[in-house]
């Protein structure tokens, strides 16, 4: 078992990752000292894999459990999914001292651990992460929430899981593309931060992708120590907690763009690292090197790398400005200076994003 540290004082919590420890998470969770009450939220397709291994683990340690299944997929990300767990969880009579375990991927742990913040303005949620994607991002560092008709994410609070467990071999349960959009993840961090964990994933691919358990462990653990260090010297996203947004400038227009339906969240932000650098590239902030190296990264995985067809430069441009990432009318690009590194860039005019975007 490989255990990070999310340091945020009091409200520190730990990312414990290894293979075959869903049936340990009782163990775990009676450390936290929380009162018996427990709901797992999921969806019917998590739960029939995975929530009576979770159940029996939890009740074997002597905590009373119940459950909220709300549907699979992004679309039911919204306020109806909230309300519907906040009354199961009054129905179930969860007190102040209760606790939320979202099991499932990134939909569900942003909705529970969302619903656990508002419950009783709060209580504990321990993240169990089943995708990649989730595992290596979304149930570590504390941002929750839902979508509106109006944009994506744009209802939502900060709030810290207690615990993140994370087991290695519910994988491979996971569909190959599901897989590969949490790749993309793991390449950004690559990117922005780690010129080893970069070549890692260049020089094991075919490892990576059988799901080796070294490899799927090393980069998980990398990853969450990534995102861990920038969470805890940033947790609301003040400055450098920006740069884990790499990619996911022009990534979050083409998912608007496209939407939802035709480009998994990794697949949008794989084609928007490729833009990116050539971005960067174009402002001579980075050499031809990084950009032929992101992009052959991320083909050599079978990610996309060009924009899907049909979608127009000035339509991305127009899609940017309202994401909530634009601040003040201004949009915030992160560019990479080299593989290991970013800056963060403001300002940049705008026909010449719309060249790059054409280019
Ligand atoms: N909070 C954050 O910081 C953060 C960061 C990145 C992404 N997100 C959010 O995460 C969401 C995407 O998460 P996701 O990619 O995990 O998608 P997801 O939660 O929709 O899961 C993808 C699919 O895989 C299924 N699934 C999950 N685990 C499985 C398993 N072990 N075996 C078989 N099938 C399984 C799900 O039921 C679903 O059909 C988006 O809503 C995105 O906005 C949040």
């Amino acid at each position: 078992m490989e255990r990070v540290t999310v340091d945020l004082g009091d409200r520190s919590y730990e990312i414990v990752i290894g293979p075959g420890i869903l049936d340990a998470l009782g163990d775990e969770a009676v450390k936290l000292g929380t009162g018996e009450k427990m709901a797992i939220v999921s969806n019917p397709k998590v739960f029939g894999l995975y929530g009576e291994r979770v159940r029996r683990s939890l009740a074997g340690r002597g905590f009373n459990v119940g459950e909220v299944i709300i549907p699979d997929g992004e679309i039911h990300k919204n306020m109806d999914s909230v309300d519907h767990i906040l009354t199961e969880l009054l129905k179930m009579k969860l007190d102040r001292s209760s606790v939320v375990v979202a099991l499932g991927g990134g939909v569900i742990g942003d909705i529970a651990c969302f619903a656990a913040s508002l419950y009783m303005r709060g209580i504990a949620c321990l993240q169990v992460p089943t995708t990649l994607l989730s595992q290596v991002d979304s149930s570590v560092g504390g941002k929750t929430g839902v979508n509106h008709e109006l944009g994506k994410n744009m209802i939502g609070t900060f709030y810290q899981p207690s615990l993140v467990w994370i087991d290695i071999d519910v994988l491979q349960t996971l569909e190959r593309r599901e897989v590969l959009a949490g790749i993309a993840e793991v390449i950004k961090y690559g990117v922005i931060r780690d010129q080893d964990l970069f070549s890692f994933m260049k020089d094991n691919a075919q490892k990576v992708l059988e799901l080796d358990p070294d490899s799927i462990v090393h980069i998980i653990k990398r990853s969450c120590k990534i995102k861990a260090d920038i969470v805890s010297e940033d947790e609301r996203e003040a400055g450098v907690r920006a740069i884990l947004n790499f990619g996911h400038t022009i990534g979050h227009a083409l998912e608007t763009l496209t939407g939802y339906d035709k480009l998994l969240h990794g697949e949008a932000v794989s084609i928007g690292m490729c833009y990116e650098a050539i971005l960067s590239n174009a402002l001579g902030k980075t050499g031809d090197e990084t950009v032929r190296e992101i992009k052959s990264i991320v083909e050599d995985y079978g990610l996309p790398s060009g924009m899907p067809e049909g979608i127009a430069p000035g339509s991305i441009m127009d899609t940017m400005m309202l994401d909530k990432k634009a601040v003040g009318g201004s949009l915030r690009f992160i560019l990479p200076d080299r593989i290991g590194s970013v800056s963060i860039e403001k300002d940049i005019d705008k026909d010449y994003i719309i060249k790059v975007l054409r280019a």
